[in-house]
């Protein structure tokens, strides 16, 4: 494949592929060199036209430790400001020579647009659009599944069950994640208040609830999801207050879940929101954890899309 702009895109083999990749990078950049030569000569933009510290960072980070050559673009500080469009900032990165241009962006569909645009030939990776998808976010998130429920093979993820909780509505990583956790066989349910649920959520093939607490002894990992009032244009419903009573981590709701339940949450947190300071920091947390292996993810994305093993180094 060319390019990674929806956990759509990813058949079980090849989403498989990527998280036992994933699985083999991490062990060879463990060892004291840390860096790989895969990927000697080629060049990653990272492309972000809307802010982010986890995503950002670690695509660098995987970059660098497959010895590609990192240009980081922010849209704060550049020619955006003068009215530059995205065609010409992609021109731009092409001019540059990009191998493969990691994009994130306000508005759903702009690394589709980039990508099936003419205007670069490099590989298009989506590092989460608008409301709309975060692929590389779901791949980490299940490969954060797989390592820690003590699976051999990613197949083992069949027919475990993760409950995704929250501003379903706004959330990319909510999308993706219900996408390719099916792709994977893992039984999803989405929580939330009917109003942060998406009109039509039916078809996204996966069990819907408004009800937390039924839900939670029930399941193998709970996704907290933050709730994004930056993208709440109409206010919030329900009520700060309400939504943390009704839908919040705490730590009495976490004691009802089973002993190898773990909780993750993608980031930034609000703690107190969604999701309490004792819940967030506790044993079962595993969300410093899935930043550690969003790098080597985002390296096995890396490598495979610019085809590593064909470099001529
Ligand atoms: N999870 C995530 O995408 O975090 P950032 O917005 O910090 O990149």
């Amino acid at each position: 494949k060319r390019h990674l702009l929806s956990a759509a895109d990813l058949t079980r083999d090849d989403a498989e592929l990527v998280l036992t990749t994933a699985a083999e990078l991490r062990s060879l950049a463990d060892r004291p060199i840390k860096k790989l030569p895969a990927l000697r000569g080629r060049t990653v933009v990272n492309l972000f036209f809307e802010d982010s510290t986890r995503t950002r960072i670690s695509f660098e980070a995987a970059a660098k430790r497959l010895s590609a050559d990192v240009i980081n673009f922010a849209a704060k500080g550049s020619s955006l400001s003068k009215g530059e469009s995205l065609k010409d900032t992609a021109l731009t990165l092409e001019a540059m020579g990009a191998d493969a241009v990691v994009i994130r962006h306000s508005a759903s569909g702009a690394p589709h647009r980039l990508a099936h645009s003419g205007w670069v030939r490099s590989s298009v990776v989506n590092a989460g659009d608008g409301t709309h998808e975060h692929p590389t976010q779901a791949l980490l998130d299940a490969f954060t599944l797989w390592r820690h429920l003590g699976e051999s093979k990613p197949s083992g993820l069949e027919g475990r069950r993760v409950a995704i909780v929250g501003d379903v509505l706004h959330s990319r990583v909510a999308r993706s994640n219900a996408l390719l956790l099916q792709t994977l066989g893992v039984d999803v349910t989405l929580v939330g208040p009917p109003t942060l649920l998406p009109v039509g959520v039916e078809s996204w093939g996966v069990d819907t609830s408004y009800d937390l607490d039924a839900v939670l002894p029930k399941v193998d990992a709970v996704m907290m999801l933050r709730v994004q009032r930056e993208r709440m244009q109409g206010g919030f419903f329900p009520t700060p207050r309400e939504y943390s009573r009704r839908y919040g981590l705490d730590g009495r709701r976490m004691a009802t879940l089973q002993d190898h339940t773990i909780v993750m949450h993608p980031g930034p947190m609000v703690r107190g929101m969604e999701i309490t300071a004792d819940v967030a920091d506790s044993d079962r947390s595993v969300i410093v954890e899935q930043v550690t292996n969003g790098v080597a993810v985002r390296m096995a994305v890396l490598y495979l899309l610019l085809g590593g093993s064909e470099n001529p180094e």
